[in-house]
Parts: structure tokens; C-alpha cells; sequence
């Protein structure tokens, strides 16, 4: 199985020579060999080989070792000499959001510095760092934030995408990184996935044209191919990701291999055809099984038939997602092809001596381990990162002027202008003249964190305000500045009361940030159960007043009420910082003609009905609502009245069961163990918090338990939960029971109870003393609590839908905690007060 590992560092002349590969015979001939235009250069081969020759093991392995800047310090950094490191989303230099452009520059200089330092390691290869600017360079304050992806599938305009492609190379330099996670070519077939916003299209065509686009663009051609200018790219996620089922986020993609290819891939053909010096594992699975460590799709088919001879970086600690593998050791991955494993928290430590001792032991073949580090050196060395001068010293180092600079904004303006897709004009109620008495209301109108989406200054893009973006324009502003410039008037007013009667409202509302996994929908029905903006705008339309529509949403969603209630209706997707482009469009000059036209069309099918979530141009049965490439234009006949259908068939079979903890906590759980009100997060397998401790057990396979012990000296409590709320009224609808496995050890001296918890005093709860006390000592038992003892309001706003709190003493183990719908039995906990 391994050769097929061997052969593919095929530009290394050093490699021992070997047998060709078993496994690739039996790749498809679909499967193309790409041409890159970035040849192998005999040159650097001969460089990486030398330096290969006098690395020490130790050397070797932290090559390949990619942790994460809250999680290291410059000392370790000098320690061991890491090949890269990156910031996760919202994490900054410093743990200072608002790090200034020196601060991120520092950074670069003291890691690059460290790394070079041999005096510990006997190292001197400088570091990479990599980020994720993925619409513009979005973790760093004051950066130009480009639409997301999504909006610029609209623009089909692959020469804009190079030039968005091109500032964000600018932008990210300026601060001294050398690498960035982008761009995500996926294709998203079914767009309740959380991750549909970062693809540019359900269709695989425009993903191939953009990747091949936005790969020159970031890392440039010719004599500026990665020169101080530019930044290495990654295509990601390597593959499949847009095709899990149920468009559930780090899921399970069933498509055949010729879909996987035609569908799925394209994005690495044009990527990879453009020279992108790395690859990211994607989370997903195929066919059950992880990405990660797949040797066919990594190695048989990524780098020996397709050719690739980057390297493959892994996703956030992707690898100990691989059956038989943890965070901290997971030979399976690298000896698939995973050539650097990204991994964030303390676990990159025991990963990196438990990789150490896997090689020393053999279950890592050197060669293997010199196949990954040639692609992290040969990569290096065409970045010229042993010849540049240290990142505080380039060419764009430290030129705060670059960042958010005009000419990237007037980039990021057009892109706007130009991903607008107008679904309805009714009368031609646009362009409008702009010397009018315009009402701006709704919550997106002033809010430029709400038009830019997740993965905007923080991960998920919440928590930010109009000061966190200094240079950027909310749409509002815009639409201010060209009505004040002819004297017009404009009232800006969120729920729509206004002083002076209006003559046209225009009206911004749509989706709340959100990145991967917790924008996962059920459907694709907007503001299900609480239709607050449809509230106002039929508040507006029964005073006899117009209504524009501007909708922001990382996906298309079912809004047959609200495209009723609407005269006119834009798509805006997720502009990001220059909101005057969506004034540049909907307003005519003042003397009536046209300014700018729309142009943007549909990249994503746009749903009939809420269950309609796996609509793609190209099905069999294909009735959208309005088609992929729809977009009107200026002057065009409206299509779409106000008598849309606005029945909803309510239906929740197809909710699938919220895992909390399984193996591990899923994302974007974490594990706090404390005393009640002072709990920390679990960041090891022995950890003790006031009076909970924990430890990690092996019960089916290793590590799939925790065993939590509570002293007695003070209440103590465990939760799961995350940094922002997650609504879950829809399992409450489905009748769902929150279900764990359970093995009491010690019985408990005091109450126990399960709560589930909307943020600081708001929370429900259900007594377990009872339930616990009936379960048999030291045996495993499944208990399940019905979600009917939580306030429906406080499961909108779910923090933490797991708290266990143990007034006295007693000792469990828990496994396998999940929200399970439509349960085949009753709950062995029940409330009949709710
Ligand atoms: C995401 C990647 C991202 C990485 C680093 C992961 O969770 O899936 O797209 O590059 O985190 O932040
Ligand atoms: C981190 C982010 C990171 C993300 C990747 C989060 O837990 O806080 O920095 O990008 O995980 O999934």
C-alpha cells in the first residue's frame, strides 16, 4: 500500500528508486495528469535534496508540524524549529484583536528569526506562516474585505477574481505571512451546508475558471511568481466537501467516482493547472471514509496521477478525526499522504514525538517522511524563502497604507456592484432617483459586520461593530452619500419608524454570521419560526410605501413571503466592507439614466420550497424557483408577482441527530469541567478543575469516554457548549431526547442536574438525582431526556445544551451525548411542568 506514498516525491532525485505503484493501476482515466505551470526546476531539486541529506530526525519531523499561534511560543518555535505555523480564525497576534499592522509584522519577524536560530534545534530553515484570508486578508483589522465567494460566483468575472486575488496578496504581505487557506473550491450541491457561502458555485466550471484565476492572481507568474509580492495558496478542501449528505459539514460525500471527479475536483484541475503550491485535506469523508487518511485520493490519485508535487496540509486537527487516530498520534494520516498535519492546541506537542517515535519504530517509513519533507522544502524554496530578505525586511513589510488600501476598495466596490443578482422589479420600481425621501430600515442597513459573514475579524464573524472596520462603508453609508449629493433625504431607522412618510423604503435584513459547522440548516426556510423581517416588510408595504429588498445571505434560502412582501428584491450575498457598491446600483444618476446596471447572475439554483436544499442546475427534475443564471437587468420584463406560494409543508423527518460528543467533542463543542460559574476548558486527557476532575477512557475503542470525578468540597459542574448560540428549536419540534451513555461509579451525595443553557442566568433544567440513583453501579446504561423540559425560547439561543451539575460528591463516566429526533421510546427523564 505504501508505494504508492514512495513514488510520488518524483521530482526528488535523491529518492531511492522503487517499484511502481499498485495502486494507481487502478485509478480512472478521468483522472487527468495536470500540467503545472510551475515545472520542476532541476535546480531546486538539487537544493532540497542537499539540505534533505543533513537533517537530523527531530529536524525532519518538525517540518511537518503545524501548530497554531495560541499555542506556541517564539521559544518553542526556537525549540524546535517548526516548518510552519498558522492563526486560526479570529486569532491575532498578541490574542489582540485589534493587533496593528507592526504587531502582525513582529510576529512574522520574532517566528522567522526563532526558526532560523540553529543554537537549539541545529536548524536554520526559515518558517511559513499561513491564515486564512479568505475574503480579503479578513483576520486583520482595517483589511479590504472582498464579497464572499458566493457573491463573486455571481460576477462570472474570472479577470476581477485575479485582481481581488492579487490585493489580498498585497494586503497579506504587508504583514509579513507568507501562505494563505484559500481559495475553497468547493462545489456545493445541497445549501444547507454551513460552508455554501465559501464556494463560488453549485456549477464546477466556474470553480475551475476562478481557481485557475484566483491561484495567479495570489501567487502571480513569470518573474513575479511568488516574489515579495505574493503569497503561496492552497486549494481546499481536497475533496468533496460541497457533496456530503445533507449538506452536513465535515460529513459524508456518497457521490461516485466519476462525480467526485466531474463535480467535485474541477476546482483542483484549475488550481492546480495554475501552479498552487499546496492542497488542505478536507474534513469530509468519502464513502465513510475520512479524507484525511485516504491513501487513494491523497497519494494515488492527488499526487501520482494528477501529479501534484506541493505539498497536502491538514485541515484544524483533521487527522484525529481518521478511524484509530487521535489529535496527538495518527500515523494512518501521514502514511496516506498527509505531508504536514495542521494542529492547533497543546496537542502538537505528543503528536510530534509520538510522529518521532513512529518513525524511529518504522511504522513511519523514512522514506515517507522524506517524501513530505522534500514537498515542504521544494515549496519553501520556489516561494525563495531561504533567499528573501526576514519578513519585517520585504518589500511590503509593515506599509500600513496597503492594508485597506483605495485601490483594493475600488477592487472590492466592483465586485460588489457586480455580484448583485435582482430577482424581482415589479414596475420598475429600480433604478430609483436618487433626489427622493428614502427610509434605510432593517438590521443589516448599518451593520458592516453583518454584511461581511463569517470568518470576518473573528471565526465566525460575530461579536464585531462598525468601529472594528475603520475605511469600510455599511450599506446605509452608501446609500446616504449618493442621496445627500442631489439633496435628497435619507432616514435611517432599523424597525422602519420613520418622521417623515418616505417615498420608497429600502430594506436590509438577511442571514447572521456563521462559519462552517454552525451554519449548518435543517432547511432552507429564512427565519423559521420568527419572521421578524417579514414583520417589517409588511409593516412598510401597508403604509402604502415601496419596498426594496436587499437580502444578505451566505446561500440561497426560501423567502416566497418576504419576495412577496417585496416591490423590488436584491441578492446581495455577503459584500463585505465597501457597501457603496449596492447604492452604486440601485441608484440612477440624477438625470435618470442608468449608473451602473446589474449584471450579476445566479451561481446557485434559488429553492421553491424550504425542503428544496439539493437543487443544481443540470437535474433531471429541475423546477427552482428561478434558475441558476438568473438575474434581471435594467429595463427587463419581472418574472416573479407577489402570490409566490407561502405554504410550508413543516416536516422533520429528515433531521439528522445533533452529535455533541462521539469519540470526541464535535465541533463547535467544547468540554469545561470547574467549579459552577469558574468551569476552564478540557485541553488534556488527566485535567482537574476545582473540585471536577477528569480523565479520558478507552471503552469501545480508545478514548471514545470521560470519566469526571466531583469531590464534594464545593458544586461542580461539566458542560458542553460553544462561543455563540445555536438555535435548536427545530429537535424540540422533532420531539428529540438528549441522550447520553452513562456508568455511574460512586454514587452521588447531593442533587445532580442536567440543564441546558442560553448564556449567564438563562437556562432550564431537569433533576437527574433520581434517574441516577436507580442506575446499577459500574455498568453502562443509556438514559435520555426529553427536550420538552427546556424552554423553547432559551433552545433559540442554545450556549451550552449540556450542563451537569453535582452539588456533592460522586464519580460517572459519560460517552456518546447527542440530540436524537423522532426517538423510538419514551425518555427515562421527563417534565411534565412544560
Ligand atoms: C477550516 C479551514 C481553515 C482552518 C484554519 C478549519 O476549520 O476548515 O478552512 O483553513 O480551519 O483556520
Ligand atoms: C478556532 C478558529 C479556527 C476554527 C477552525 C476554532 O475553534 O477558534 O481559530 O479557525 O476553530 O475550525
Amino acid at each position: 500500500m505504501l508505494l504508492g506514498a514512495l513514488t510520488s516525491g518524483c521530482n526528488n532525485p535523491n529518492a531511492d528508486p522503487i517499484e511502481p505503484a499498485s495502486e494507481s493501476s487502478r485509478v480512472p482515466d478521468y483522472w487527468p495528469q495536470i500540467n503545472p505551470e510551475i515545472p520542476a526546476n532541476p535546480v531546486i531539486e538539487q537544493r532540497v535534496g542537499a539540505l534533505l541529506q543533513n537533517m537530523t530526525l527531530e529536524q525532519k519531523v518538525a517540518q511537518i508540524i503545524q501548530p497554531e499561534i495560541r499555542d506556541i511560543t517564539v521559544e518553542d518555535m526556537r525549540r524546535y524549529g517548526f516548518g510552519s505555523y498558522l492563526n486560526g480564525g479570529g486569532a491575532f497576534p498578541n490574542n489582540d484583536k485589534h493587533a496593528s499592522v507592526e504587531d502582525w509584522v513582529n510576529l512574522a519577524e520574532t517566528m522567522y528569526q526563532a526558526s532560523v536560530d540553529d543554537s537549539l534545534d541545529g536548524s536554520a530553515i526559515p518558517t511559513m506562516w499561513g491564515t486564512d484570508a479568505v475574503h480579503g486578508h479578513n483576520n486583520v483589522i482595517g483589511a479590504t474585505l472582498f464579497p464572499h465567494n458566493i457573491g463573486l460566483g455571481a460576477t462570472n468575472n474570472p479577470e476581477l477574481i485575479q485582481q481581488i486575488a492579487k490585493a489580498t496578496a498585497t494586503e497579506v504581505a504587508a504583514t509579513g505571512i507568507d501562505w494563505i487557506f484559500a481559495p475553497t473550491v468547493a462545489v456545493t450541491r445541497d445549501d444547507r451546508w454551513g460552508r455554501t457561502y465559501e464556494a463560488y458555485s453549485e456549477d464546477p466550471d466556474i470553480v475551475r475558471n476562478y481557481a485557475y484565476a484566483i491561484v495567479r492572481g495570489l501567487q502571480g507568474e513569470g518573474d513575479d511568481f511568488l516574489s515579495q509580492q505574493r503569497v503561496i495558496s492552497t486549494v481546499k478542501h481536497f475533496v468533496g466537501d460541497g457533496g456530503t449528505q445533507g449538506g452536513d459539514d465535515q460529513g459524508n460525500n456518497l457521490a461516485t467516482e466519476e462525480a467526485l471527479f466531474s463535480i467535485h475536483a474541477q476546482g483542483y484541475v484549475g488550481g492546480l493547472t495554475a501552479g498552487a503550491q499546496s492542497v488542505m485535506a478536507s474534513f469530509n469523508s468519502w464513502h465513510g471514509k475520512k479524507i484525511h487518511g485516504s491513501e487513494y485520493l491523497l497519494t494515488d490519485i492527488l499526487k501520482e496521477r494528477m501529479g501534484f508535487d506541493g505539498f497536502v496540509v491538514g485541515d484544524w486537527n483533521g487527522h484525529g478525526q481518521v478511524a484509530g487516530c487521535s489529535n496527538e498520534s495518527c500515523p494512518q494520516a501521514f502514511n496516506a499522504g498527509l505531508d504536514v498535519f495542521m494542529v492547533p492546541t497543546q496537542a502538537w506537542k505528543p503528536l510530534m514525538e509520538n510522529t518521532l517515535a513512529q518513525v524511529k519504530s518504522g511504522q513511519i517509513p523514512l522514506a515517507r517522511l522524506d517524501d513530505a519533507v522534500s514537498r515542504v522544502l521544494r515549496v519553501k524554496l520556489r516561494a525563495g524563502l531561504f533567499d528573501k530578505p526576514s519578513p519585517a525586511n520585504r518589500l511590503l513589510a509593515a506599509n500600513k497604507s496597503l492594508i485597506g488600501h483605495a485601490d483594493h476598495r475600488a477592487i472590492a466596490r466592483q465586485a460588489v456592484r457586480e455580484s448583485l443578482v435582482l430577482l424581482k422589479n415589479k414596475d420598475q420600481l429600480l433604478p430609483l432617483y436618487p433626489k427622493l425621501n428614502v427610509l434605510v430600515a432593517g438590521d443589516g442597513a448599518d451593520n458592516i459586520g453583518k454584511q461581511s459573514g463569517g470568518w470576518t475579524v473573528t471565526w465566525q464573524g460575530t461579536g464585531n461593530t462598525n468601529a472594528d472596520f475603520p475605511g469600510g462603508t455599511s450599506i446605509y453609508e452608501g446609500i446616504k452619500a449618493r442621496v445627500e449629493a442631489v439633496e435628497g433625504k435619507v432616514e435611517l431607522s432599523i424597525d422602519g419608524n420613520f418622521q417623515n412618510k418616505p417615498d420608497v423604503a429600502i430594506v436590509v435584513f438577511g442571514e447572521e454570521p456563521y462559519a462552517e459547522g454552525v451554519g449548518d440548516l435543517a432547511n432552507l426556510e429564512y427565519q423559521r419560526g420568527n419572521k421578524a423581517d417579514l414583520a417589517l416588510l409588511k409593516k412598510l408595504k401597508s403604509q402604502g410605501i415601496p419596498v426594496v429588498s436587499v437580502f444578505l445571505s451566505g446561500r440561497p434560502l426560501w423567502v416566497n413571503p418576504e419576495l412577496n412582501a417585496s416591490d423590488a428584491f436584491v441578492a446581495a450575498w455577503l459584500p463585505g466592507s465597501e457597501g457603496q457598491g449596492v447604492a452604486d446600483v440601485l441608484f440612477s444618476k440624477p438625470d435618470g439614466t442608468i449608473n451602473y446596471d446589474f449584471t450579476g447572475k445566479l451561481s446557485f439554483s434559488w429553492p421553491a420550497s424550504p425542503g428544496q436544499t439539493l437543487v443544481n442546475i443540470g437535474d433531471e427534475d429541475y423546477q427552482p424557483l428561478l434558475p441558476y443564471g438568473f438575474g434581471l437587468s435594467y429595463g427587463q420584463e419581472n418574472v416573479l408577482g407577489d402570490n409566490l406560494n407561502e405554504e410550508v409543508q413543516r416536516t422533520h423527518d429528515d433531521l439528522p441527530p445533533l452529535v455533541l460528543f462521539e469519540n470526541s467533542i464535535k465541533a463547535p463543542w467544547q468540554l469545561q469541567i470547574g467549579a459552577v460559574g469558574a468551569t476552564q476548558i478540557v485541553t488534556s486527557s488527566v485535567q482537574q478543575v476545582g473540585p471536577v476532575s477528569l480523565r479520558t477512557l478507552d471503552r469501545h475503542i480508545q478514548e471514545d469516554a470521560r470519566q469526571l470525578t466531583f469531590d464534594g468540597t464545593e458544586p461542580g459542574q461539566v458542560t458542553i457548549g460553544a462561543s455563540f448560540p445555536v438555535d435548536m428549536r427545530n429537535y424540540q419540534e422533532a420531539n428529540a431526547q438528549l441522550t447520553l451513555d452513562v456508568r455511574v461509579q460512586q454514587a452521588f451525595s447531593g442533587e445532580v442536574t442536567l440543564a441546558m443553557s442560553c448564556g449567564p442566568d438563562c437556562q432550564s433544567e431537569a433533576s437527574l438525582r433520581e434517574t441516577l440513583q436507580l442506575l446499577p453501579l459500574n455498568e453502562w446504561q443509556t438514559i435520555s431526556v426529553s427536550l420538552d423540559c427546556f424552554d423553547s425560547q432559551h433552545l433559540a439561543q442554545m450556549y451550552a445544551p449540556f450542563v451537569l451539575t453535582s452539588s456533592g460528591e460522586g464519580q460517572l463516566s459519560l460517552a456518546n451525548i447527542r440530540l436524537l429526533p423522532h426517538p423510538q421510546s419514551p425518555a427515562s427523564v421527563t417534565c411534565d411542568s412544560n
